[in-house]
Parts: structure tokens; sequence; C-alpha cells
């Protein structure tokens, strides 16, 4: 295997999206991130946070969860479709994978495409994409791989070398869902602004339905999710130096029927006070930090958000309750 790592990971000293501030140098990204959304009129912060090396960890256990139907389902469809969904891919591709997260999905489907060019990783959590690395040198290790840290969202290029051979954008465990729809909207136009007419999007995304089923798997009974949503507050106090008391916020899921999207929140379960950075945030008892969206798509809304994109939808695969959807589209 050939493995470039496009950004090397760097110690939490030299990385400056990974400390906390220090006096008179200037407030990182996290920080910027963190302080604009905790003094909005209704506080939030950006779900990109959530994965450090614990979330990342908690998130493999949500992901394990009988209440988390969404990987269960998205693994269904691809042992029942794999064939078919690696020859509509074709030949040649190089797949790039937007919040590769621990790459799980991909080696199945990479080990069964015809002659892969090459495979492209992109995750914000170093640590991740250096545990996947291991795996793809032991099972295809003929396999070019190119993993890249950074933020999917801010990439104009994915890797050095211009691509010369077919790409496709592999966006599985219903990522897309985290954006607003027109996020989404501006999110695929930005992958399609790196592509070229042709080349492929292959994206996993979960379906509108029962809203007990929907809020189940976002509070569960184990309370993994809990853990992961408060593992945040966690991790402001680390890098941040807050004092975020964690037994004084609970977590929240619920399903907004209009808005189509199980929200998760955290809500302060009293009036208090809360040193981050050097300001001193104010909660009321009841009051939330939105920290998620995870918006459900029917198959119409989903066609009309690629056709928005400049995505031509060609083939989509479901499960029998029609609970997930992998659709295979291409840039027109
Ligand atoms: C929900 S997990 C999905 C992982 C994997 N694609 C899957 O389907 O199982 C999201 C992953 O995306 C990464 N991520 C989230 N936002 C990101 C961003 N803006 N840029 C890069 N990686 C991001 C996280 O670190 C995490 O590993």
């Amino acid at each position: 295997m050939n493995i470039a790592l496009q950004t090397p990971p760097v110690s939490a000293k030299e990385n400056p999206s990974s400390v906390g501030p220090e006096e008179g140098t200037p407030p990182n990204e996290f920080t910027k991130d963190v302080i604009a959304g905790l003094t909005a009129p209704q506080k939030t912060l950006p779900c990109k946070y959530l994965y450090d090396e614990a979330g990342s960890r908690i998130f493999e256990q949500i992901c394990e969860l009988e209440d988390y139907y969404l990987t269960r389902t998205e693994a269904e469809i691809f042992s029942s479709h794999l064939p078919d969904i690696a020859k509509e891919l074709g030949t040649g591709v190089t797949l790039i994978e937007p919040g590769a997260g621990n790459c799980e999905k991909a080696e199945p489907l990479l080990a069964i495409m015809e002659s892969p060019e090459a495979y492209i990783p992109i995750d914000i959590s170093p640590e991740i994409l250096l545990g996947a690395r291991a795996r793809f040198e032991a099972s295809q290790p003929e396999l070019l791989v190119r993993p890249v840290i950074g933020d999917f969202t801010q990439m104009d290029r994915w890797g050095d070398e211009e691509p010369g051979n077919r790409q496709v954008v592999f966006f599985p465990g219903s990522t897309i869902g985290n954006f607003t729809h027109q996020q989404a909207q501006n999110l695929l136009q930005h992958f399609a602004a790196q592509m070229a007419p042709g080349d492929g999007l292959l994206l996993g995304v979960d379906l509108v339905k029962d809203s007990v089923v929907l809020e189940r798997a976002y509070h569960d009974d184990r309370h993994v999710t809990e853990a992961f949503n408060k593992n945040l507050l966690r991790r402001i106090n680390r890098e941040l130096g807050a004092d975020f008391d964690l037994d004084a916020f609970s977590h929240r899921a619920f399903y907004h029927p209009l808005r189509q999207r199980v929200e998760m929140h955290l809500v302060s379960l009293k009036d208090q006070q809360v040193r981050v950075a050097d300001l001193s945030i104010p909660f009321l008892e009841g009051e939330s930090i939105h920290t998620e969206n995870s918006h459900k798509y029917t198959l119409e809304s989903l066609a009309s958000l690629l056709n928005k994109a400049g995505f031509q939808q060609k083939h989509y695969w479901t499960d029998t309750n029609n609970h997930y959807v992998i659709c295979y589209a291409e840039i027109f």
C-alpha cells in the first residue's frame, strides 16, 4: 500500500485547533466557534466538534446499538447490493470519502470495485484515520491510500495531485443529514466544483419515518448518545479550560416533524454561570445548547436536493422497511 498523509497529524502543542487560548495569542478556530455559539440567542455548538478521539470512539459504540438502526440498515443494504453498487461506480475510480471516520464502509466496497485507482479518506480526527491505515495495509496492500486530515467543508482540493481519472465521492452514514437543506445543497455543490461531468456521488441517507423509531435512535436506553453529546462539554473543559459541570446538563433529542430532523440538545438543569475562555456564560434553567441536527429525507426531497446541486440520480437501493437509502448520482 502507498499511503501519503496530506496533512500530517501533529501534537496538541503544535496544532492550533486543539489547544486552549494563551494570553496574547489570537483565539483559534475551535475557541472562536465555541464562543460564537455559546453567546448566540439560541446557544449552539458545531456538531463537527463532537468527534475528538473520545467522541469518535463513543460514536463507534452508538453504531453498534440496537436502537441506532441507521448503521445496521445501511450495512444490510450494502451487503445485499455490493456487487451492483460497485458495478455502478465503474472501473479505475478514485474514491474520496469526506468524514471517513474509521473507513470501515469503504473497505469492502474498494475490495469489490474493479481496479480502483486510489482511496482518499478525509477526516478532522487524525487518530481515527491513522487507525484505519493499518487495516488497509493488511487487507489491500496494492491500493493507493491518501488520507487527508482537515475539514471537508473548507477544502478546495482533495489532494496534491490533479485527478486524472474518474472520481466518486463516497458520503455514507447520513452525514449529509447534519446539514440544513441549504447547507447540504451548498456542500454538494462544493463537492461538484472539484469534480467533472460523469463523476459520481454515492450517498447514504436516512429517510423520514415514525418519530418513535427516530427518537429512540438518538436517545438510547444505555445512554451512549448522552455520553457522546456530553463529551463535547468535556472537550471544551479540557481544551478551553472551561468549567462545565456535566451533571448540570441533560441530554435531549427530539424529532421536529416540520423541519424533518432530529435535534440534539444539552439542557441546563439550573440557572448557572459557566466560565469558557475568560467569559462567563449565563444559562437559565431549561435553556439549551443545540449540538446536532440529523435531517431526514424522502426519496423525492433527496432527488430534488441532488438536482439542485447539479447531480442526477442514477440508481438507489433501500431496505425492506424503507428506513434508509443508498443512492448513486452523477454530475450532469
Ligand atoms: C457520523 S461519522 C461518519 C463516519 C463514516 N463516514 C460512516 O459513515 O460511518 C462522521 C465522521 O465525520 C467526521 N467529520 C465530521 N465533520 C467533519 C468535517 N467538517 N470535516 C472532516 N471530517 C468531519 C468526524 O470526525 C467523524 O469521523
